[in-house]
């Protein structure tokens, strides 16, 4: 494993979150151990914890932790609780659907017990769902480097943008998956890592984790994508996803729209990688995914340092939408969705 971002430690109703603190990577590699849901939202919302799938987990845990506060409440006491903190959690972050999605996995499975279950019992069957939805996104995430990895060429040279690795996953990541797993079929990858602005996720978490697993990474501004793949040397793009629309259209880290318009500009296959949990078919296309707004401090003082005029007008979208029409397909834990993308996502997701 080349980290483990998040577990569980001990059971409930004494349990404990374990995470590591992506706001100090690279420069120090510190884990949090948590007992206070508050305190995961927090780490959500800082982004210590970050990438759709880790959140969804860390979300679900999070309940797990909120209701061992009440693990000798009366049963509709219980539940009044849960239903309040499930809006609390999953309102954390908006563009990752993941996060609503493992929240209401945990709440459903208490909805469906019945009324007289005592608390006890509930916050077990939230322990166990939990759980299962942290193993079962360690599973997905191994399934989609299998299916991805033939994708790269023999010595191919990948670009990818923010970080879709393990940091981003319980597992070994979406993008980075394939990677990690075509180096492990002896396929030679190397990296363009994109540094990612504002937040630096390449620049600070994915060229970490590409080092530690020993795969060739070069780390470039965001700007120079353009003249490299002019210039030939990327074969394929494969990022990451927050949220996928009925019809494809894909919303990931702020910038990743740009690099989908170069990589068609140069003839350069963009693929996209996520699991069925970060797709949401109630929104037919890309245009109604809500864009988190973020903090106008993270472009005008990047990790502290002040580089704008104090006061100065700010937007900071923390995601864009990538059409549909710019993505050559999407690895998923089931096999690679090809276009048209509308009818291979309701064939897929039906199954
Ligand atoms: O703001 P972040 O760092 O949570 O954004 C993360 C991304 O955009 C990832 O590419 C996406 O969540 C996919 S992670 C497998």
């Amino acid at each position: 494993m080349i980290v483990e971002t998040i577990s569980w430690l001990g059971s409930a109703p004494s349990g404990r979150v374990k995470l590591i603190d992506q706001t100090l990577l690279p420069v120090e590699e510190v884990y949090l151990e948590r007992d206070d849901y508050r305190d995961i939202a927090g780490d959500i919302r800082r982004l210590a914890v970050r990438g759709a799938p880790a959140i969804g987990v860390a979300g679900a845990l999070g309940v797990v932790l909120a209701m061992q506060e009440h693990a000798a409440a009366r049963p509709n006491v219980f539940r009044a609780r849960l239903a309040e903190v499930c809006g609390e959690l999953a309102g954390t972050r908006p563009t990752a659907v993941n996060l609503c999605w493992a929240i209401d996995r945990v709440k459903r499975v208490v909805d469906s017990l019945p009324e007289e279950t005592s608390a006890q019992r509930m916050l077990l069957s939230l322990e166990s769902e939990a759980v299962a939805i942290m193993e079962q996104d360690r599973r997905l995430c191994r399934s989609i480097g299998e299916h991805g990895a033939s994708l790269l060429p023999v010595g191919g040279r990948v670009l990818t943008h923010c970080n879709a690795g393990a940091l981003a996953t319980a597992g070994i990541g979406t993008a980075l998956a394939v990677i990690y797993t075509a180096h492990e079929q002896g396929r030679k990858p190397s990296v363009w890592v994109d540094e990612t602005r504002p937040l630096l996720q390449g620049a600070r978490l994915t060229t970490w984790e590409l080092m530690r697993a020993g795969i060739p990474a070069t780390l470039i501004c965001d700007n120079m994508a353009a003249s490299i793949m002019a210039a030939g040397k990327v074969d394929i793009v494969v990022t990451g996803a927050d949220r996928i629309a009925a019809n494809g259209d894909t919303a990931n880290k702020i910038g990743t729209y740009g690099v989908a318009c170069l990589a068609a500009r140069h003839g350069v296959p963009f693929y996209v990688a996520a699991p069925f949990s970060t797709f949401d078919l109630e929104l037919s296309d890309g245009s109604r995914i809500p864009i988190e707004q973020r903090d106008s401090a993270e472009i005008t003082a990047p990790l502290g340092v002040r580089f704008a005029p104090e006061g100065v007008d700010v937007f900071n979208p923390a995601f864009d939408v990538t059409p549909a029409e710019l993505i050559a397909g999407i690895i998923t834990d089931k096999g690679v969705l090809k276009p048209p993308l509308a009818d291979s996502i309701r064939t897929h997701l039906a199954d």
